[in-house]
Formats: C-alpha cells, structure tokens, sequence
C-alpha cells in the first residue's frame, strides 16, 4: 500500500501530561487540536521546513529550533535520507499553552518520516526519536506528550530507560474541560517550568502522589470517573508550576466548590478537570473561568474528549 509513496500527510492529536500526580508519565491525547504533518520527498538533498497555522509567525523554521526539524535531522542522519525533502507543518495546535504541541509536531514528523522512508521503526523507537525533538527544546527528555500523541487514549510511562509504555483506553464517556488563561509565558516555558522543580522529595510526598496515581489508574481502568477526579491531586510539581499561573489558587477553590479538582497541563498555563457528564462540564468551564475573571485573567475553554492518535490522512 505504501510502495514508493513520495509525500505523505499525517494528523497528530493534542495531548495534556501529568494530570496531576503523574508528572512525566501520564498524558492522554484530546479530540479537537491536531497539528498536520505533510512531508514530501525532493532530490535538492536539503530538509525544508515550512510552518503554518495558528501561531505560525511565532515558531522557528530553523531545523535545530523547531521539534519537527529537530527529529527530521536526527532521523535523516540516522537513516542516510541523503536525497533531501520538504516538511510542512500546519498548526492546529496553539504552542506554550501545556497542550502538547511542540510534541505533536516531533511525533508526526517522526511518523511521517517512517512511513515515507519505510524505516520499519517499532512504536517505542517513533516514541524514542520524537522525544529527542522534546529535549533539545525543552532541555531534558520527557516522552509523555508523544507518546499519547502517537497512541492515542491514555498513556502510562511505566520506564524511561528502557521505554516501556502502557496505553489503557479511558472511559467511554470520560471528557474533559481545558481552560486556557491569557497570561504571559517564559519565552523557553517547558525549560523554564522543569528547571525550578525541586530535584529531592520527602517520603510523605512520594506516598501522596504514588497513592494518587495509581488511584487514578484503578479509577480509569474501572470506569469510574468520579475516583479519577478526586485522585487529581499532586503535591510535588503543582506548588512551584502554580506560581506561575496567576489565578490559579482561586481557581482551584472554585473547582474544590463543585466537587471537583484541576490539574496544570503539562508545564502550564492551561488547567484540565475531568467529567462524565457533559452539563456537569459546562458548569465547571464556567466556574473557572470566572474565577479566572476574579483574579483579573482573561481566560477561554473547551470541552473535549480523549482521541485516538495519530493516523495518516493523505498518501
Ligand atoms: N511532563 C512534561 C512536564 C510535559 O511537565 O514538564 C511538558 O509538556
């Protein structure tokens, strides 16, 4: 079916990391945001990056400052992919919002690439190089963006080295609401966010976040939504991040009020919370966005459901 294809379009699925006590290794891929990865082989031994979209005039088309160029370079050095070609990047997903989008664009490059090149690599090496466009912009390697990206559904790092990923299908009716304040971001945000989180823990926040966690995927896994909310709960990550979302405690005091919790996703600003019911959604995308507005944030939302991955939508 992909006998000497010369160009290839894929589509890549935002994601949010951490939710919670998870961070750096749970990240569920969301319906609604994709980025669109087109790659076209040519023969002027050159890799070309274009950029489009939303927020284009704000991302690097420089290889080495851009994730998809990044794991372009990696891969054609890799696999001697000498006769050069053409990536065009279309944004769908808006970048330094904590939605994925520096991963969604490494994930599909590295998808793309493989299936054009017919490089035969395995999920965990599409994980593995497209991570490696996250650390040269982020500053450290962190696969849970592209990993739910690539799978799809909800991803469980079990281990970094080696990569050992599980992917467990959320709920059916499991959505989720993504509330998005306007504030200002360090210009290298996930670099940023990482470099001053605390390096040691004490035991007491190894047992609250390890209980949370595994509560959450006992709460996932059984269908029950409700132990999954009420096990978004971090005490290691969210103290230092939290500073750097104005409004955030308000916020949270809101959701505590409806019953419910928010976490940051990824390294910020965006806030996600979990539903089952979509009127219950539509409260709580309310309510903090107006306890955004009391704090004096600007804020918009959405509500969205779990997607499933990546997949090709042009050969
Ligand atoms: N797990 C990563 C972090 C995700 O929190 O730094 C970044 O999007």
């Amino acid at each position: 079916m992909t006998k000497n294809i010369k160009k290839i379009t894929v589509q890549v699925p935002a994601s949010i990391a951490n939710l919670g006590p998870g961070f750096d290794i749970f990240a569920i891929a969301i319906s609604d945001l994709y980025d669109s990865v087109t790659i076209e082989k040519t023969n002027n031994n050159r890799i070309e990056l274009k950029v489009s979209g939303i927020k284009a005039d704000s991302i690097s088309e420089e290889l080495e400052e851009n994730t998809a160029g990044v794991v372009a370079e990696i891969l054609s050095r890799e696999f001697s992919l000498n006769d050069g070609f053409r990536i065009h990047l279309k944004k769908g997903i808006p970048h330094s919002l904590g939605l994925g989008s520096s991963g969604a664009s490494a994930a599909g490059t590295a998808y793309a690439l493989n299936q054009l090149y017919k490089l035969n690599l395995s999920e965990i090496d599409l994980i593995s190089f497209a991570s490696q466009g996250e650390a040269a912009i982020s500053g450290s390697v962190h696969i849970d963006n592209v990993s739910a990206s690539i799978f799809g559904g909800f991803i469980l790092v079990q281990s970094y080295n080696p990569i050992i990923v599980h992917k467990i299908q959320p709920p059916q009716n499991l959505k989720m609401c993504v509330v998005i304040p306007k504030v200002p971001v360090h210009e290298k945000k996930t670099a940023f966010a990482r470099k001053i989180l605390p390096r040691e823990v004490i035991l007491e926040q190894l047992v609250h976040n390890v209980g949370h966690a595994s509560s959450f995927i006992y709460g996932m896994t059984t269908g029950k939504i409700d132990i999954m909310k009420d096990s978004m709960s971090d005490v290691i990550v969210e103290e230092f991040r939290s500073k750097l979302i104005p409004g955030y405690e308000i916020v949270k005091e809101y959701a505590k009020k409806l019953n419910t919790n928010v976490a940051i996703c990824g390294s910020g600003p965006s806030i996600v919370s979990f539903f089952d019911r979509e009127k219950e959604a539509y409260t709580v995308l309310n309510a903090l966005k107006e306890g955004f507005r009391n704090a004096g944030i600007q804020s918009s939302g959405f509500i969205t459901r779990p997607d499933i991955g990546i997949r090709i939508v042009h050969l």
